[in-house]
């Protein structure tokens, strides 16, 4: 990292990222910060002004995102979803692919005429890919409009950041290469009143070939159990109906605490609190041990879904991803927990045309997708991210022929996903109502235990309630339903 003294609040900065720096793992520990008071100056600086927040990246980022608001909430800022209307205007982005990033690049050429129009405007880039040296570059050579750039690891930061890019005249850049720290209590504006994110760790130490998030999340770090704890009971307080624990791998969750506590522990504890649903994501095939196929058996308020990606089902090629497990081990894996939890809800993601995969190892992902039989499948193809072992590769597929790979693909899961919705057609399944459906005002929204899309016609009144409905139509995607009770009356039956 840049030598220039980061605690100083009032020296103009400029710390671009460096890659090389990003990818050590040392032995240094994990400290643990919390928040600090906005400062006096910054307090009220946004009364009266708005601020709208682009997100494109995974769920973690999408927390990033409602941490940043709760930020700039703290300052006097009222959120907004028009361009014309907002003082400050935040991108947060994603590194994974490379068309999340050119999106982003397309919208930053779009607002340049915003910029020159209403010079005031905070125009900010923040999130995965600031981590990235190429992509500061860019910004600084061709999107000069751009006022402040900040990465994963120093949204705190934001209050300071923001003084600076108000008052100075150059761009404020300020992106930490490190391992990371973790922040506790920072604020949060939640978008959603009945769910909510709960970081449970940070950053990744798995480094697949292909993928660039250790780079831009640093290394595996896990909160602390009792503050995790702590947030989930204040959630329950508040009536939140369900939590989903985030991660990038949470199975390795507590390798890096210094007490022996791991995943199965912290779903064993969170049970006990009184919140309908819990669910987490990213799980790693690799870290998916007996213990915690054993506390998720238990069901109660720990949901049967489980997103477990396998990127490819030919063993030499995930071996060239370095994701650590064969084509048996998954299958095995999935055996164990179908034994165990035979309804459960299996989604994954896939990759295709991966350098040098052949017509026989694709061949092998279609097989394995048929053979578990997933409920729905996120597919994507390879796309190099400067940086990783996987850029330097061969890559010497076609596109044409990646696209039709992954149109195959595609394909086949959603004759899969279709034949899985049809196994429920008849049932009855617990919903929780989350809204009204975006393409009917008389349909209401919610999810099954499994996460599946429920739509049903009903009152609104019933929004945050649970319900039982009864599948009448599946679909590839979405069931649709008929009410059949609601909480009320199930609870006048049990009087
Ligand atoms: N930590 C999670 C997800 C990380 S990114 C996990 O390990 O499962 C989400 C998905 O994006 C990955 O599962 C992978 O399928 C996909 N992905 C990551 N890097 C990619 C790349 N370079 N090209 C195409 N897809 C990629
Ligand atoms: Fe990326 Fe692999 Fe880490 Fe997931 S486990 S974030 S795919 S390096
Ligand atoms: Fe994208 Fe960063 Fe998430 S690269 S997938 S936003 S961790």
């Amino acid at each position: 990292m840049s030598n220039i003294d980061i605690n100083n609040k009032y020296t103009k900065y400029f710390i671009p990222p460096n890659i090389q720096e990003a990818k050590k793992r040392g032995k240094q520990a994990v400290q643990i910060i919390d928040f600090e008071p906005i400062p006096e100056e910054m307090a009220n600086i946004g009364k009266g002004k708005y601020y709208l927040i682009r997100t494109y990246g995974c769920q973690m980022n999408s927390h990033d995102s409602e941490t940043m608001a709760g930020i700039l909430e703290h300052m006097g800022y009222q959120p907004t979803d028009e361009e014309n209307v907002a003082d400050i205007i935040l991108f947060n982005t994603c590194a994974v692919r490379e068309n999340a990033e050119d999106k982003v690049f397309g919208e930053l050429g779009r607002l340049k005429h915003l910029k020159l129009e209403k010079p005031h405007i905070i125009l900010g880039v923040a999130g995965c890919m600031p981590q990235e040296e190429k992509v500061v570059n860019k910004i600084l050579q061709s999107y000069q409009h751009v006022d402040l750039i900040f990465g994963t690891h120093n949204i705190h930061r934001l209050p300071i950041l923001l003084r600076d890019a108000l008052f100075n005249k150059e761009m404020v850049v300020e992106v930490w290469s490190k391992e990371g720290d973790i922040i506790e209590n920072m604020p949060k504006v939640r978008q959603d009143g009945l769910k909510a994110w709960v970081n449970i760790m940070y950053g990744c130490d798995k480094f697949c070939t292909y993928c660039i998030v250790p780079y831009t999340r640093g290394k595996e770090r896990s909160r602390r159990p009792e503050d995790i704890i702590a947030e989930v009971r204040e959630l329950a307080r508040q009536g939140y109906k369900e939590v989903t624990l985030l991660g990038q791998n949470v199975n390795a969750y507590g390798n890096d605490l210094d007490i022996d506590y791991g995943f199965a522990d912290l779903l064993d504890d969170l049970r006990k609190i009184d919140i309908p649903r819990i669910r987490f994501t990213t799980s790693h095939p690799k870290d998916f041990d007996d213990r915690l196929i054993e506390v998720l058996a238990n069901r109660g308020n720990l949901m049967e879904h489980i997103h477990l990606p396998f990127q490819s089902g030919n063993t030499d090629i995930l071996k060239k991803m370095a994701r650590k497990y064969t084509r048996e081990e998954y299958l095995e894996l999935v055996k164990k927990i179908k034994k165990a939890i035979p309804d459960v809800v299996l989604t994954t993601d896939i990759i295709v045309g991966f350098p040098g995969e052949t017509e026989e190892q694709f061949q092998d992902t279609l097989s394995l997708v048929k053979e578990v039989g997933f409920d729905s499948a996120y597919t994507f193809i390879y796309s190099p991210r400067e940086g990783t072992p996987a850029a330097s590769m061969k890559d010497d597929i076609p596109e044409d022929v990646k696209k039709e790979r992954l149109q195959r693909l595609m394909d086949l899961q959603n004759q899969i996903s279709r034949k899985k919705n049809e196994q429920l057609r008849n049932q009855v399944v617990e919903v929780l109502v989350e809204g009204i459906s975006k393409t009917n005002s008389e349909v209401l929204s919610g999810r099954t235990r499994g996460n599946k899309l429920v739509n049903f016609k009903g009152d609104p009144s019933l929004i945050g309630q649970f319900v039982q409905v009864k599948i009448i139509e599946p679909q590839t995607w979405t069931l649709k339903g008929e009410l059949v009770s609601t909480q009320e009356e199930l609870l006048d039956v049990a009087n």
